[in-house]
């Protein structure tokens, strides 16, 4: 029994999915504490059973506090017809094709609250042995999702440098995230499904209208990433997704803290947010749903 990995067993019994992202060679379990790849490169596992596959320790502003607010976000169901939505894709999925077995992949998971979701709905409404794995280059996020969601495995990985073998997953999801496509198409199975969730016109912007006011992101178009999404995959559905959310000033505190568009504001915008008397926000997310060609790409 390996005594030091106390929750995440799953990364032990997946252990040949992955790959060293220094030389690509497969890895093993290294006594109870570690993984290493037939080269001896080792890569440590922590308490809580996530692996930390970087190269190199990386500074973000994606830290605990930020990740600590959007959990509380995600827990007074703000992405939950995002997270039904995505869930019913799969479920449908597996549905019609009798699937035995499912594997899931998010990239950029942040702190894991829409995978463990969207695995949860899938054991709850199909037979299937369903595997999710989530990756993101924040130590932090990572961290708060393992502790949380032990039935998941955590990776801190780079996307650019996916440190799986080819061909491995049926849905690669990319949430509000960072991509790489080339990557994606090689750890996707052969029919495989990518999804990708981003912002629409109208994301947050009750906030985007007080911290970015006269300036050129005062409005915000995603033409161009749909543009690049058609350039590397068949798009089967774009959806939108367009609802609002109540928010009380405590959590709207803890939105302001979760977006990446308060990077942007100064102290003042805050505060002034903070008092603009704000009750309701506005979500407004396109999922793209797209299958591989397994053609060459646009970067
Ligand atoms: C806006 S957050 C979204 C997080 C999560 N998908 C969600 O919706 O709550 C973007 C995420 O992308 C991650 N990210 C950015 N660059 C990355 C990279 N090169 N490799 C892996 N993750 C990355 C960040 O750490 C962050 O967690």
């Amino acid at each position: 029994m390996l005594k030091h990995v106390k929750n995440n067993f799953k990364i032990i019994d997946n252990i040949d999915m992955f790959k060293c992202p220094k030389c690509g060679e497969s890895m093993n379990m290294s006594g109870d504490k570690s993984v290493v790849c037939y080269n001896k490169h080792n890569f440590d596992l922590s308490k809580t059973g996530y692996a930390n596959l970087l190269l190199r320790s990386v500074k973000t502003e994606y830290n605990k506090y930020m990740f600590a607010s959007r959990n509380i976000i995600c827990r007074i169901g703000f992405f939950e017809p995002m997270i039904n939505f995505i869930s019913n894709i799969i479920i449908d999925i597996v549905h019609k094709n009798k699937l035995n077995s499912f594997k899931v992949l998010d990239v950029g998971c942040g702190e894991g609250s829409h995978l463990a979701q969207i695995i949860n709905n899938i054991l709850e409404r199909t037979a299937s042995n369903i595997l999710g794995v989530g990756i993101d280059i924040s130590k932090d996020g990572i961290q708060i999702a393992s502790k949380n969601y032990p039935n998941v495995i955590w990776c801190v990985a780079d996307l650019t440098r996916i440190p799986v073998l080819d061909n491995q997953f049926n849905t690669v999801m990319s949430i509000l995230s960072p991509a790489n496509y080339s990557e994606f198409n090689r750890i996707i199975a052969d029919d495989g499904l990518i999804i990708k969730v981003v912002p629409g016109r109208a994301y947050l912007e009750e906030l985007r209208r007080i911290f970015y006011n006269n300036t050129d992101k005062e409005t915000y178009s995603n033409e161009n990433i749909i543009k690049h999404f058609a350039g590397n995959f068949n798009i089967l559905d774009i959806h939108r997704l367009f609802y609002n959310v109540k928010v009380n000033k405590e959590n709207l505190g803890h939105l302001i803290k979760m977006t990446p568009l308060s990077w942007g504001a100064t102290n003042n915008q805050i505060d002034y947010a903070l008092n603009a008397g704000i009750n309701n926000v506005t979500v407004d997310l396109s999922v793209i749903v797209g299958r591989m060609t397994k053609q060459s790409f646009i970067s």
